[in-house]
């Protein structure tokens, strides 16, 4: 059983207001209900009988088995991620820059990756290459590496700013670069 983590609205949260979070909050709990429903369902009455890949209850369930999870995870680190006004320390920036040369290499990267996804933004340690990447999942479970630790993320999904941006994802984009959370960041990696 997954338990919801409460995430308050803080005043050092500049990226959206509070309108824009709370709504977002009750999608994020909603992915919780579901990954509980789905294993429930799979533990107590899966008809593996009738597994197949074209059309199963099985399959229905192993399809949203992994888009609830990643939905959970992937908001749980993006609440986390987002709030003050810190900038990355000297050992956050060294490590970046070992991948992406600049500080300002990697802004640029992140934010043309986030203006290119339909769902996420992530930066991620892709341990296959031994190196960080910025990726873009359009959805939760679409795109992700197998093999990789998410380390920032942000959602781009039209839900996450629409009720204040409208189509101004751009700006959104902006201010989520203005208001990350790096000593989050920064314990998920040290
Ligand atoms: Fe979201």
């Amino acid at each position: 059983m997954i338990e919801k983590i409460n995430f308050v609205y803080t005043d050092d949260i500049t990226v959206v207001n509070k309108e824009q979070f709370d709504v977002h909050i009750i999608l994020y709990e909603g992915y919780v209900d579901a990954i509980n429903r789905i294993d429930r369902e799979l533990r107590d009455k899966p008809d593996r009988e009738n597994a197949n890949a074209t059309v199963s209850g099985y399959r229905e369930l192993k399809r949203g088995e992994t888009y609830a999870l990643d939905g959970v995870i992937l908001h749980e680190l993006y609440f986390d991620n987002i709030g003050g006004s810190s900038q990355p320390d000297q050992t956050m920036r060294k490590y970046i820059e070992k991948y992406f040369v600049s500080m300002e290499n990697w802004s640029e990267d992140f934010v043309a990756t986030a203006r290119a996804s339909r769902g996420w933004a992530v930066l991620c340690f892709d341990q296959r290459s031994d190196r960080l990447r910025n990726i873009s999942l359009d959805s939760h479970d679409l795109g992700n590496i197998a093999y990789s630790a998410p380390i920032l993320v942000l959602d781009v999904y039209e839900h996450a700013y629409f009720l204040q941006y409208a189509n101004r994802k751009n700006e959104y984009i902006d201010n989520f670069m203005k208001n990350i959370r790096w000593e989050a960041v920064k314990r998920r990696i040290f």
